[in-house]
């Protein structure tokens, strides 16, 4: 049996033997559901251990679908996904160079709206401004989802906004901490930075071909899985939560959270999620400087404008920014 043959069979007999958990699946009689001989049933529930699913087999013949593993399987996340339109389709790899590249490469060649591309691990991570994005396995989320919006491409800078605000809402689901979104896409626990978001568009003048919202997230980091360098100003859910999170249950709130978000702007525009972008917001009423290119403004923030702009007032003059770099000291 070829390998991708053998791999939608071993989802469709995961499929059948989680339906009931606890409850024991006679070999006789998968073999016959799935038209199998008993060896390569054996060999298709063998492929789901490797996949890091336990299944127990006893004496008489009979498995019981045990646990599944907090890994990105495509099976796993769509197993009780809640979306409509984000993780319909999914490319989950065990490493790649960046799924920002991939999700470029797929969206060109025609892949639908809401196409979720997921690694384990990347090996060359993009940030904003050229920068990297340490993304070491087991630990993170890195994840690129794949938008095709009709709407004009000088709304596209929202789309980073309101996946921060879809990241935040996904951390604060979990517990009692202190959530910020520091603009453009930066997401903070207690300060220190969590989450990233690279949202990278195709359009022509008037037009949006596609974007892609890349999400870089510090999930099950312990301090010491931070590179020495990030640990002053870096942070994880677990750290912020003191608690491990169960990945790919994160990944399927924060799908939903960006669904319902973005559905919401493209109907709406930012206005309606302005509300959440300014609580969230760590900088209203907050010195800054701001980075543009070579140039940099000291001011004050005002507001985050329902074009995602940053409104400043600088020199005494009110001026609102696309985009930029800040710090506060
Ligand atoms: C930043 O803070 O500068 C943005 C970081 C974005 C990182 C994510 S990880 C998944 C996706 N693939 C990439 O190469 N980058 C984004």
């Amino acid at each position: 049996m070829d390998v991708v043959r053998q791999e939608a069979l071993a989802d469709r007999v995961l499929a059948k033997i989680r339906s009931k958990p606890g409850h024991p699946f006679s070999s006789v009689k998968l073999a016959r559901l799935f038209k199998l001989s008993e060896e390569d049933l054996a060999s298709t529930l063998g492929l789901l251990t490797d996949w890091g699913y336990k299944i127990k087999a006893d004496r008489k013949g009979q498995y019981t679908f045990v646990s599944a593993p907090d890994s990105y399987l495509a099976a796993e996340i769509s197993n009780k996904l809640k979306t409509k339109i984000i993780g319909k389709r999914i490319y989950a790899y065990k490493s790649v160079q960046s799924t920002n590249t991939i999700a470029i490469q797929l969206a060109s060649s025609g892949a639908p709206e809401g196409t979720l591309v997921i690694a384990e691990h990347q090996t060359k991570g993009r940030g904003r401004l050229g920068r990297s994005w340490y993304s070491p396995e087991k630990i993170g989320l890195y994840c690129s989802v794949i938008l095709k919006p009709k709407f004009h491409p000088t709304l596209a800078p929202g789309m980073s906004l309101i996946t921060a605000v879809a990241v935040a809402d996904t951390i604060a689901s979990y517990g009692d901490v202190e959530v910020k979104i520091k603009w453009p896409n930066d997401v903070l626990i207690s300060g220190r930075k969590t989450a990233g978001i690279l949202t990278e568009l195709s359009a022509e003048i008037d037009r949006t071909n596609f974007i892609i919202v890349g999400v870089g997230a510090n999930i099950n980091h312990k301090r010491t899985d931070l590179p020495e360098e990030l640990r002053k100003t870096a942070t994880s859910v677990r750290i912020g939560l003191n608690k491990t999170i169960r990945r790919v249950e994160f990944l399927q709130r924060f799908l939903l959270n960006l669904e319902n978000e973005y559905l919401v702007f493209k109907r709406r525009g930012l206005e309606k999620c302005r509300k959440k972008i300014l609580k969230y917001s760590s900088l209203i009423s907050t010195d800054v400087k701001l980075k543009i290119g070579r140039r940099t403004i000291s001011g004050n923030v005002l507001d985050i404008d329902r074009y995602g702009r940053l409104v400043v007032e600088t020199s005494g003059e009110i001026k609102a920014f696309n985009a930029g770099e800040v710090t506060t000291h």
